[in-house]
């Protein structure tokens, strides 16, 4: 790995030698990674396995793309080349940038990074979550390889949804996304694996397909499957510029397509008060900001107002607690 790679990281002064650090330490995860075959089921395992994991050995770190969570990067990874001149290339041609280099993302966890359980379970966890969306037909990345506590996937070109403007109709691809996940990950009715952190930097516009792609399932974890439906409200409502007319009517249309999907418009809408009302409350702690706990008390008032504006009074619909088993009844 050539160390003036580092110098590309866009990292704060102070910050650098700590960061470069442990770039360095997730570059060599990196080479420790089992690679799997996915890319290429076509292939031969034994053939792919090793041109891929020699193109894994010669990757470049270009930028940092989260340090909280994870240790996030974004690789450049030479292209492997084919086993023969008539043999298929091991990885697609649309994988590839303008250079011919594969860009990768790998993600790297260590005991410092807040999440759903140790390192290498929550590698693990991600890994086979994501192997599993993309055989239901869910998009998501593909997974290149994976390790005790580390996972490399192919980069999703495209903005996150966290930066573009929103309107219903992305709430209800939002939704979309959601619900299929939900279905690919079942346990049993009512609940599935989650998406369990439902931030919106985690959902990409990917540019290939016009489609959303969710790219992060580190905290996934078995729940209520309205768990993930009350966090996406809340963090729908508090988007930039949060609060606003808008991002309420967002956050209604998404309810209402994860609930048409669900076969129960009603029985969602009428649970998304106490569920966004938690996730606020667990926001408040995360950020110490009181401001979330007020919020999470004024929800279920607020949520009524916003059914209304968007011309559907409450009439029969009661805002049901979390632990009414019935209101979960009829989900899929
Ligand atoms: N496969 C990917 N394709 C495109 N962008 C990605 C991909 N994986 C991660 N990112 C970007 O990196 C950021 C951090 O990755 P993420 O998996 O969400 O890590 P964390 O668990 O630390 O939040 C995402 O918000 C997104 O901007
Ligand atoms: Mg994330």
């Amino acid at each position: 790995m050539a160390s003036h790679a580092f110098q590309a990281l866009q990292v704060p002064e102070a910050r650098q030698a700590r960061r470069a650090r442990r770039v360095r330490q997730a570059v060599q995860a990196a080479q420790a990674l089992r690679v799997l075959a996915e890319l290429s089921p076509a292939h031969p395992v034994e053939v792919t396995r090793p041109l891929l994991a020699a193109a894994v050995a010669g990757a470049q770190p270009v930028l940092e793309l989260a340090a909280r969570k994870s240790d996030t990067l974004l690789l450049r990874v030479p292209a492997p080349a084919p086993a023969s001149a008539s043999a298929p290339a091991p990885v697609p041609a649309s994988a590839r940038d303008y250079g011919g280099a594969l860009a990768m993302v790998l993600k790297v966890y260590d005991g410092a990074h807040p999440g759903q359980g140790e390192s290498a379970e929550r590698a693990g966890r991600e890994a086979c979550a994501l192997a599993r969306l993309r055989r239901a037909g869910v998009l998501a990345p593909r997974l290149v390889a994976s390790g005790e506590r580390a996972l490399l996937r192919l980069y999703v070109e495209g903005p996150v949804a966290r930066d573009v403007h929103w309107n219903p109709d992305l709430a209800r691809r939002l939704a979309e996304w959601v619900y299929q996940c939900h279905e690919a990950l079942a346990v049993e009715e009512a609940r599935s694996w989650l998406v369990g952190d439902m931030n919106l930097g985690n959902f990409v516009l990917d540019v290939a397909s016009g489609r959303l792609c969710g790219i992060d399932m580190g905290d996934t974890r078995v729940g209520d499957r309205l768990d993930d439906v009350g966090e996406g409200c809340m963090r729908i409502v508090c988007h930039r510029p949060g609060f606003t007319a808008d991002r309420w009517e967002c956050a209604v249309a998404f309810a209402i397509r994860y609930g048409q999907l669900a076969g129960s418009v009603e029985s969602v809408l009428s649970q998304v008060p106490a569920r966004a009302s938690a996730s606020f409350r667990q926001m408040a702690v995360w950020r110490d900001d009181p401001f979330m706990a007020e919020l999470a008390e004024a929800f279920s008032f607020l949520w009524g107002e916003a059914l209304l504006s968007c011309g559907l009074g409450l009439n029969n619909w009661s805002i049901r607690p979390i632990d009414d088993e019935e209101g979960t009844e009829g989900e899929a």
